[in-house]
């Protein structure tokens, strides 16, 4: 299994390309299951969950081709057509869906289009157990039946889905997304209440629009959709990545350093942008991206809670977390949405961080310090923190199991290495 080898204490100045965002690809790639036309996407990050995606809709009948990198140097990002008319099968399999929960959002488009759909049950996970039943709720507002047997949801509607007013009694993205996509297709008005509000899901929505759809309130927490019978061939380019975009803020503000994030958008990141200035790192809108400075290379203690969006993203909390490990300073963390958000907490207390956990809350005290230790990886963004914190560290860092980061941050060493990191990819 590869490791990932820091020596740390090196100030980061450079230019860092954005990819475009995975959780918007995602459930984009999923909506190519809506249409028998080609839905061709640009922009498209190089990453494990890109390909288990490609594997999933490949399985279900959809020809995935894939027309190489664009120009710039192949780093625009992937070009996919996907081609989604007659499904061989329409059954997601255990073996996908537990490699990435972001498969139940075949669930929808699938049901949508056919009449019925079986996804394997996601099951826990390292973050929580991180439920579906919000998503399943929506679909039988819409009129379907549902069944969990043998591990497995199967949805039924067998005379098409009906519009609905949907209601959400909490915020989930993945249900919103899902929601949202199979009303593309129901008889009649769909209005999704309290639905989530990510700019992944404005992209969705957007996208769906180009591909016929007809969507009201987009942005916002109500959207209004009415059903069509059929969606058609559209092209559409998946929006800057906002997680990669902070994370590599961090990067800046952890190494006392100065980096230009190319291709991304300050709006994207305003809440993070926010904890970062209140934190004392210059953060500024520039031309074709954001610069991010540090030039005191310390950072003042400040309290963060995760909100659903606009508020503080939940997939930042990690990296947000090794950088106030190092502030000047106390700092509380707080992580409203997902329980069991916390594994990055003992890797980071064995750098020398004074962490404490207290239910959903973790006080920080800021030591002046890290140093480099062996780490193990526990999930994406537990991973990026501990790379995070190693830039920063005294010594050497070796991380194991880095196939989590794999899934969600595309040539992390490349990027990092070409901003003055000494960084490794040692293969086993
Ligand atoms: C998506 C993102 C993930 C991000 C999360 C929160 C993708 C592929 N993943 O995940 O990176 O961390 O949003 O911004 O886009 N919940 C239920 N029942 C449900 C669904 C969710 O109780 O049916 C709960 C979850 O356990 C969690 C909260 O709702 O506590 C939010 O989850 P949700 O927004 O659905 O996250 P995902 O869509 O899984």
């Amino acid at each position: 299994m590869d490791r990932i080898r820091i020596s740390g204490g090196k100030s980061l100045n450079g230019t860092i390309k954005i990819g475009g965002a995975k959780n918007a690809a995602l459930p984009l790639m999923a909506a190519s299951l809506l249409t028998s036309e080609t839905l061709c996407l640009s922009n498209l990050p190089h990453l494990a969950d890109i390909t288990t995606m490609v594997h999933l809709l490949s399985e279900l009948g959809v020809e995935v081709s894939m027309n190489g990198d664009a120009p710039d140097g192949g780093h625009i990002g992937r070009v996919f057509g996907l081609n989604g008319y007659e499904p061989k099968n329409k059954t997601a399999p255990y073996d996908l869906v537990r490699r990435m929960r972001a498969s139940i959002l075949v669930l929808g488009p699938l049901l949508a289009r056919w009449g019925e759909a079986k996804v394997s049950l996601p099951g826990g996970c390292a973050i929580g157990t991180r439920p579906v039943d919000l998503h399943l709720k929506g679909f039988e507002a819409l009129g379907a039946k549902i069944e969990l047997k043998e591990g497995y949801i199967s949805a039924f509607a067998p005379d098409g889905l009906k519009g609905a007013n949907v209601l959400f009694p909490s915020v989930s993205v993945g249900a919103t997304e899902n929601i949202l996509m199979a009303a593309t297709l129901a008889d009649g008005k769909t209005t999704i209440s309290n639905a989530a509000r990510e700019p992944e899901i404005a992209d969705l929505a957007y996208c769906l629009r180009k591909m016929g759809a007809e969507i009201e309130g987009i942005g916002s927490d109500t959207l209004r959709v009415i059903g069509k019978p059929e969606l058609h061939a559209a092209d559409y380019q998946v929006i800057p990545d906002r997680i990669e975009t902070a994370t590599y803020a961090v990067a800046a503000a952890i190494t006392g350093g100065d980096i230009l994030l190319k291709g991304t958008r300050l709006e994207l990141i305003e809440s993070v942008a926010d904890v970062l200035m209140g934190a004392g790192v210059n953060v500024s809108e520039v031309e074709d991206g954001i610069r991010v400075t540090n030039p005191s290379g310390r950072v003042k203690g400040i309290d963060v809670m995760t909100e659903p969006y606009p508020g503080f993203p939940t997939d930042m909390q990690a990296q947000m977390m090794a950088l106030l490990a190092v502030s000047e300073g106390a700092s509380m963390i707080t992580e409203t949405i997902f329980e069991n958000r916390f594994m990055h907490v003992p890797e980071l207390c064995r750098m020398g961080a004074d962490i404490n956990v207290h239910g959903s809350s973790a006080i920080v005290r800021g030591v002046d310090k890290l140093s480099g230790a062996e780490l193990m990886a526990t999930d994406l963004r537990a991973s990026i923190s501990l790379v995070l914190a190693a830039l920063a560290a005294e010594g050497e860092t070796i991380i194991n199991r880095v196939y989590h980061l794999d899934r969600g941050y595309e040539r992390v060493e490349e990027k990092l290495a070409a901003c003055g990191a000494v960084i490794e990819r040692v293969e086993e």
